[in-house]
């Protein structure tokens, strides 16, 4: 593994992640007890989504079958892989439990503050993001997907979201901006001002009403809720309930940090072929294996930095008591780097096989379905 100096803010993830910092720098609780339905979801029992601010007004929701919304927001960046999954299965368990999703593309942040063309954006959001939601199981009955640069065709609803993100403006100062994200330019703040406009939104009259609002992120983006959170506290045209938010682990690329689209050496593409799944785990994929085959017998390996085993955890093994026994095995050298690799690879390809069959029968009307409601 690196091991550079930790930085993490939205638009940027350097050296390697130290998750206890998060946690006091940004006052972010972890998550404790939760709800039985919770619980059997593997990316909670795992801890792999570790720490929230709020969550107790949605599970109350939850408890009473009231209307609670689900937002989030994606950034059409190349490949869609692995670690995009992680809130796709958080759309999909939330989606099950009676929310509506809201998704967000973040078209004009990526224009703003990453430089790229709208048409490109508009492309990359449904052939890479929009068509594997779909096929991993997301429904277009209780969702909703806009563009950040086409909010929605009826002008009140337009009108009501843009305004908004102009109107927070007035409750933030620059020294506040630039205390949460370091680095700061016009395009990035509007990029956040809208950002907080996604996440508020839902809640206007011209929308859902008072209803809680859940945002499960990847830790780089706190300071977008705590920015927002703060706007949202001195706006006076609308009372808003405070938002409710999860954060889960960024899923480890290949060689350690944080899975990246624009490396496809970091990422397992939801496209990769089940050849360059084999080669890419075989030859990419941070071990924790030791240098030779006998010092891994009689020592054993470290499953915790072990980017094979981490995959497995995450997603692909749901048996616990099979997890637990690849650990063990791992750790005590009876399970060599060799064997994990070659048990995770073929875990992998039985899912992307299934999942590229499913993405393949996926019609342009089947898109459309989601999106301008
Ligand atoms: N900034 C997010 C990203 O880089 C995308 C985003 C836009 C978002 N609006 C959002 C995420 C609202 C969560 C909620 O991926």
């Amino acid at each position: 593994m690196t091991n550079k100096k930790f930085e993490v803010n939205p638009w940027e993830v350097k050296g390697d992640i130290d998750y206890g910092k998060l946690i006091k720098e940004f006052g972010i609780e972890p998550l404790k007890e939760l709800p039985e339905i919770f619980e059997n979801n593997v990316l909670f029992r795992r801890k792999t989504i570790f720490a929230h601010r709020d969550i107790g007004r949605v599970l109350m929701a939850i408890k009473n079958k009231k209307k609670f919304v689900m937002m989030t927001g994606l950034m059409p960046s190349g490949n869609f892989h692995l670690g995009h999954m992680l809130v796709v299965q958080q759309m999909i368990f939330y989606q099950k439990l009676g929310a509506k999703i809201y998704i967000a593309v973040a078209d004009l942040e990526a224009y703003n503050a990453r430089g790229s063309t709208l048409k490109e954006m508009r492309k990359i959001a449904i052939e890479q993001y929009i068509k594997n939601y779909i096929a991993l199981g997301l429904s277009s009955k209780n969702c909703e997907i806009y563009f950040q640069s086409d909010r929605s065709k009826d002008s009140v609803k337009a009108n009501a979201y843009y305004r908004l993100a102009s109107n927070f403006s007035r409750y933030s100062t620059f020294n506040e901006f630039k205390a949460v994200y370091g680095d700061i330019s016009p395009g990035k703040m509007n990029a956040s001002l809208l950002q907080a406009a996604d996440m508020f939104h839902a809640q206007l009259p011209e929308f859902e009403g008072s209803v809680p609002i859940i945002v499960p992120v990847g830790t780089d983006q706190d300071p977008h809720l705590r920015l927002a959170r703060g706007m949202s506290k001195k706006f006076k045209e609308h009372k808003f309930i405070q938002l409710s938010s999860t954060y889960h682990l960024f899923l480890p690329g290949l060689g350690g940090g944080k899975m990246s689209s624009s490396d496809p050496n970091s990422h397992i593409a939801m496209t990769d072929s089940e050849k360059e799944v084999a080669n890419k785990i075989n030859k990419y994929a941070f071990s924790g294996g030791r240098a030779t085959l006998e010092e891994h017998k009689k020592k054993g390996g470290n499953p915790d930095i072990d980017v094979s085993f981490q995959y497995l955890k995450m997603f692909f093994e749901e048996n616990d008591n099979k997890l637990k026994q690849i650990e063990e095995d791992y750790r005590n050298g009876n399970l060599t780097t060799g064997e994990l690799k070659k048990y995770t690879i073929d875990k992998i390809n039985v899912f992307l096989k299934k999942h590229q069959e499913k993405r393949a029968k996926i019609t342009k009307n089947d898109v459309e379905n989601f999106l301008y409601k």
